[in-house]
């Protein structure tokens, strides 16, 4: 069998950096393309602890020539691409009135579009391998079949991740090449932490109508972003290299105990139950109505 090429984005951190390192233990030639390469550092020591090699790769999803660039760099080098991991992405965490139209588009720009950019540029690639399991991944979220309070602007973003899946799986299908989302709930990487934005307006004063949530829910997300219910993003590798390897992978690839729980309330219970229970579980359900 031919070596499997994968060429994964957003590999300085988190879940990207741990699959780099698992898809070249199991046997991948790694593209590990990060945006800034002086972040490298990390990467390099999990490499070499794992006794592995990746090749790195400068690439920005919200900027094209970095895409073009990475991608002729892999036509040229090896003809083709076996997997796409589009793993990049990050979330704000604010109430929407609060966004700028920029804000609104930078979160569109890098977590869907930037998915669109990529994708489309190494298709191409992914059509001159032959093997039998060419894998698209897309990294949505548990967020992108169900809403949490602040998180709406990157939900929308991780909803039409899936669709686009959903899209690739009907055009891809017939030239062999397999699309499925891989959806982790909360993870243990610089997500909520470095990672995570917020608007520059935050309207918390005390005359706000958004006073009460915007007090209340961050120290929740940060609660269930390291507390207990936060799983090591070496689960969610796992779960992408399980993706790759399956026969014949479905849509959805829910990554995790809690992903699990959350996805089945959410696929069976009746969606005024499942959003008391997150406004339970995040200290706004008993909040008074407003003017
Ligand atoms: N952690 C969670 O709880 C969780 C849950 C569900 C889904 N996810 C999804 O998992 C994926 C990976 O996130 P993570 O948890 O591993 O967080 P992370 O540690 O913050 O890693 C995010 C990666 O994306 C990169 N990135 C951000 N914007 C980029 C851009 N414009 N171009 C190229 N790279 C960019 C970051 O690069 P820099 O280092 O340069 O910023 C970093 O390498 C994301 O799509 C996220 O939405 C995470």
């Amino acid at each position: 069998m031919t070596q499997p090429i994968t060429l994964i984005t957003g590999c300085s951190s988190g879940i990207g950096l741990v699959t780099a390192v698992e898809l070249a233990r199991a046997g991948h030639r790694v593209y590990a393309t990060m945006r800034d390469p002086g972040k490298k550092d990390a990467l390099l020591a999990a490499c070499a602890e794992a006794g592995v090699e990746v090749e790195l790769l400068p690439l920005d999803l919200t900027d094209r020539t970095t895409i073009d660039a990475a991608a002729e760099h892999v036509r040229s080098t090896e003809g083709r691409l076996t997997n796409l991991v589009n793993n990049a992405g990050f979330s704000y965490l604010g109430v929407l009135e609060d966004f700028s139209d920029e804000e609104i588009y930078d979160q569109f720009n890098t977590n869907v579009f930037g998915v669109l950019r990529v994708t489309r540029a190494f298709l191409p690639l992914m059509r001159a391998d032959d093997s039998p399991k060419r894998t698209l991944v897309v990294v949505s979220s548990t967020a992108g079949r169900a809403v949490y309070p602040l998180m709406g602007l990157y939900s929308a973003t991780k909803f039409a991740l899936i669709a686009l899946v959903e899209e690739w799986r009907f055009e891809l299908r017939t030239l062999g090449i397999r699309a499925v989302a891989v959806e982790p709930y909360s993870t243990k990487t610089e997500f909520a932490g470095a990672s995570l934005k917020r608007p520059a307006k935050w309207s918390d004063g005390p005359d706000s109508p958004y006073a009460e949530i915007l007090g209340i829910v961050p120290r929740w997300f940060t609660e269930m972003t390291h507390g207990k219910e936060a799983v090591d993003p070496r689960i969610v590798a796992r779960t992408i290299r399980r993706a790759i390897n399956a026969r014949n992978p479905g849509l959805h690839w829910v990554s995790g105990a809690y992903a699990k729980l959350a996805m089945f309330f959410k696929r069976f219970a009746p969606n005024e139950f499942t959003t008391w229970v997150v406004r339970r579980k995040a200290g706004i359900a008993g909040l008074r109505r407003r003017k």
